[in-house]
C-alpha cells in the first residue's frame, strides 16, 4: 500500500513539475522545465534539465544562470554530478562563492572599485578587500534571468536573457545580454554569450563552475595541461602588477600534464592555492585550444576550449568547510577547481591587457566549450 501511495505521489509530482518533456527517446535530447522555488518577494525561478542523446545531463536555474549539476560518464560509462554546488534556491541566494555562476558584469576584480571612461569617474562596491569582485553586491549570479529552451538536431539548449539598467550596480549603459549553455550530443557543455550596450561601458562574462571529475574529494590529483607560457602576477590583493611573466621553471607551469597539486605547497599566496590569471597562447578573439583535465580514478576529463585570451584558475582555496552542499558534502579547501575563460583581472587600468570597453553599436561575443570525455 505504502509503496502504491509513494509511486501515485511521485508521479503526480513529476506532471504537475514537467513542461515541456520530451517522451525521452532513445538517442534523442530533451528539455524538461520545472519549478525550483520562488525568490523572497514571490517571482517564480525555473529548473531546465537539459538530457542529450547519450544521456549527460546538465541543470540550470533562472536565478543567476547557474549550473547547478552536471552529470558525466566515467570510463565505465557511469554517470556522476561533477559539479559543487547546492539543491535548493534558498542556499543559492546566500553567501556562497559564485558556484556554477554567470559573472558579470566584470568577472574578478577591479582595483578600489574604481574606473574612468571616456572622461567619466565611476565607482562600484568594493566587496573584496579593498577591490570590487565579479559585479559587484547584486551581480549577474544573483539577478532573475528569462529563459527560452532551444533544441536543434544534435543539441538541447537553454538561452537566458537579461537587461541590466543603466547604472546597475555602478556600471553605465543599458546592457542587453544572454548566455546560451548548449549541451551537444558529443558531451559538450558550450556556452556562448552576447551583449550589446547604449553607451560605452565595460564587460567581461565568465563561467564560475566549480568542478570536481572524481565526484568527491579534493582536486588535487587532477592532472592539467593549459596552454599558457604567460601568467599575470598580482598584489597581495590579487589585482595584477601589469606584468605578463613567464611560467617556465614556476609552479605555475602546465604547459605539459601535472598534477594540480603536485606543486601547490611551493606556492606563498595566503590562503595557499591556485588563484591566478594565466595568458592564453591561443591570442584573443578565436576559438582555441585552453586546458585539458584528466582525472585518473574516474577516467574522466574534460577540455576548454575559448575565444577568450585570459583563464582564471583556481582550486577552491577559500573553501573552509563552512558551506554543506549537494548530497551532503562539506566543502573543504580544493574539493573543486575553476576555470574561468575571460579577459584578465583588472584589465580596465592596465592598457597593455585586451581591452574590455564595449560601445554602442559594438557586439560582444564569447564562446566557451566544455568538452567531456573519459578513457
Ligand atoms: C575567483 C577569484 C577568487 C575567488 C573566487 C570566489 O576565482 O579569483 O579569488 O574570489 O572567485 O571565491
Amino acid at each position: 500500500m505504502r509503496k502504491t501511495l509513494s509511486i501515485f505521489f511521485v508521479s503526480m509530482v513529476s506532471s504537475a513539475l514537467v513542461f515541456s518533456a520530451q517522451a525521452a527517446e532513445k538517442g534523442k535530447g530533451s528539455i524538461k522545465k520545472s519549478e525550483y522555488g520562488k525568490t523572497p518577494d514571490g517571482k517564480a525561478v525555473d529548473l531546465y534539465t537539459l538530457t542529450n542523446a547519450k544521456g549527460m545531463v546538465a541543470k540550470l536555474i533562472t536565478y543567476g544562470a547557474i549550473c547547478t549539476e552536471l552529470h558525466t560518464p566515467d570510463r565505465n560509462g557511469k554517470l556522476g554530478d561533477i559539479v559543487l554546488g547546492f539543491d535548493n534556491l534558498q542556499q543559492f541566494q546566500g553567501e556562497h562563492p559564485y558556484f556554477g555562476s554567470t559573472i558579470g558584469r566584470v568577472a574578478n576584480r577591479i582595483a578600489k572599485g574604481k574606473f574612468t571612461l571616456e572622461g567619466k569617474n565611476y565607482t562600484l562596491a568594493v566587496n573584496n578587500g579593498p577591490n570590487s569582485l565579479h559585479g559587484g553586491l547584486k551581480g549577474f549570479n544573483r539577478v532573475l534571468w528569462k529563459a527560452e529552451p532551444r533544441e536543434a538536431k544534435d543539441s538541447v539548449a537553454v538561452k537566458f536573457s537579461y537587461l541590466s539598467p543603466n547604472g546597475e550596480e555602478g556600471y553605465p549603459g543599458n546592457l542587453t545580454v544572454t548566455v546560451t549553455y548548449i549541451l551537444t550530443d558529443k558531451n559538450e557543455l558550450k556556452i556562448e554569450y552576447t551583449a550589446s550596450t547604449d553607451r560605452t561601458t565595460i564587460l567581461n562574462l565568465t563561467h564560475h563552475g566549480y568542478f570536481n571529475l572524481a565526484g568527491e574529494g579534493d582536486i588535487l590529483g587532477h592532472q592539467m595541461t593549459l596552454a599558457a607560457d604567460r601568467f599575470t602576477p598580482v598584489d597581495d590583493t590579487l589585482i595584477p602588477t601589469g606584468e605578463l611573466a613567464k611560467v617556465k621553471g614556476t609552479p605555475m607551469d602546465f604547459t605539459k600534464p601535472m598534477a594540480i597539486g603536485s606543486r601547490i605547497g611551493q606556492l606563498t599566496n595566503d590562503p595557499r592555492g591556485y588563484d591566478h590569471n594565466y595568458v592564453l597562447n591561443k591570442g584573443d578573439k578565436k576559438l582555441g585550444f585552453a586546458l585539458r583535465v584528466y582525472e585518473p580514478k574516474s577516467g574522466r576529463q574534460m577540455e576548454l576550449y575559448t575565444t577568450e585570451p585570459g583563464l582564471q584558475f583556481y582550486t577552491g582555496n577559500f573553501l573552509d568547510g563552512s558551506l554543506k552542499g549537494k548530497y551532503g558534502v562539506i566543502y573543504k579547501k580544493h574539493f573543486g577547481f575553476c576555470v574561468e575563460a575571460d579577459h584578465f583581472p583588472d584589465s580596465i587600468h592596465h592598457p597593455n591587457f585586451p581591452s574590455i570597453v564595449l560601445k554602442p553599436g559594438e557586439k560582444y561575443q564569447q564562446t566557451t566549450i566544455h568538452k567531456f570525455s573519459a578513457h
